[in-house]
This record gives structure tokens, C-alpha cells and sequence, in this order.
């Protein structure tokens, strides 16, 4: 069901600054800035091998981001996991007795579309899973 860990997010309250640190410092390249309008967050990411890191901005006030940063500040906020049919691996979560935040999927950046699980079901991790548009990657 799953193939590889798409990306990790970066809870942070300004995309283009948090993205310095690892411009400035790291020497990565900020790419694929957009505002996704189903989530009310805009992103942006770094390419690191086969996996990235997404920094997530809510665009919203009171989202479930924007209430992250304000009682835990920036850090960590979820991991990605790819898998190849995002219907079926929701449904066979749902079927394990799986607490699902999302039980169909929706709309994420770059044509994907994706499902959240509850963090009470896994341990206290905010976890998402990602299907790419066929063909892309
Ligand atoms: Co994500």
C-alpha cells in the first residue's frame, strides 16, 4: 500500500521566510510554491532525493494549521506517504478500525489527491497519504 515517504511538513507562519534556512544555509531550492485552495494552506518545497520537505503556511485564520501554530509554534506537523490508489488505501484503513480524518480523498498541491489519518490512531502522527496524477513524479 505504501511506496515511499513523499514528504515530511514544516508547520511555519511565512513559507518564503522559513524557506531562507534551508536556501541561505542548506543550499537547497525553494520549488513548487502554491496556495491550495481546499486546504487553506500554501506550500512550497524542497527536492531531496526521492522525498521532500513541505513547508505549510495556513492561509486561513482558525484551520487546524493556523490553531497548530499558535499552541505548538512551528515544527513538524505531518509526514506523506505515497501510495497507488488513494480510494482503496483509505477504505482498507477504514476497514482495519482506523480513525481517518479524511474518508474521501480531496484535492492536495500539484494535482495529487490525498487523505489525512488521525494522529489518535497512529501513535500521536498527523499522517497524510498522497496519490500522484498518473504519470507525473
Ligand atoms: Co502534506
Amino acid at each position: 500500500m505504501i511506496k515511499r515517504v513523499d514528504h515530511i511538513a514544516v508547520a511555519v507562519p511565512n513559507v518564503e521566510e522559513a524557506a531562507r534556512f534551508y536556501e541561505e544555509a542548506l543550499g537547497l531550492k525553494l520549488g513548487g510554491v502554491e496556495v491550495v485552495e481546499g486546504m487553506d494552506t500554501k506550500v512550497g518545497f524542497f527536492q531531496i532525493g526521492e522525498t521532500r520537505i513541505e513547508l505549510v503556511e495556513p492561509t486561513k485564520e482558525d484551520t487546524a494549521l493556523d490553531k497548530f501554530l499558535a499552541s505548538r509554534g512551528p515544527g513538524i506537523h505531518h509526514i506523506c506517504f505515497e501510495v497507488e490508489d488513494i480510494e482503496a488505501a483509505l477504505r482498507t484503513l477504514k476497514e482495519r478500525g482506523v480513525r481517518l480524518v479524511d474518508e474521501e480523498p480531496r484535492p492536495g498541491a500539484h494535482g495529487t489527491r490525498v487523505g489525512f489519518i488521525h494522529p489518535k490512531s497512529t501513535g500521536g502522527v498527523l499522517i497524510e497519504l498522497s496519490q500522484h496524477p498518473r504519470g507525473s513524479h
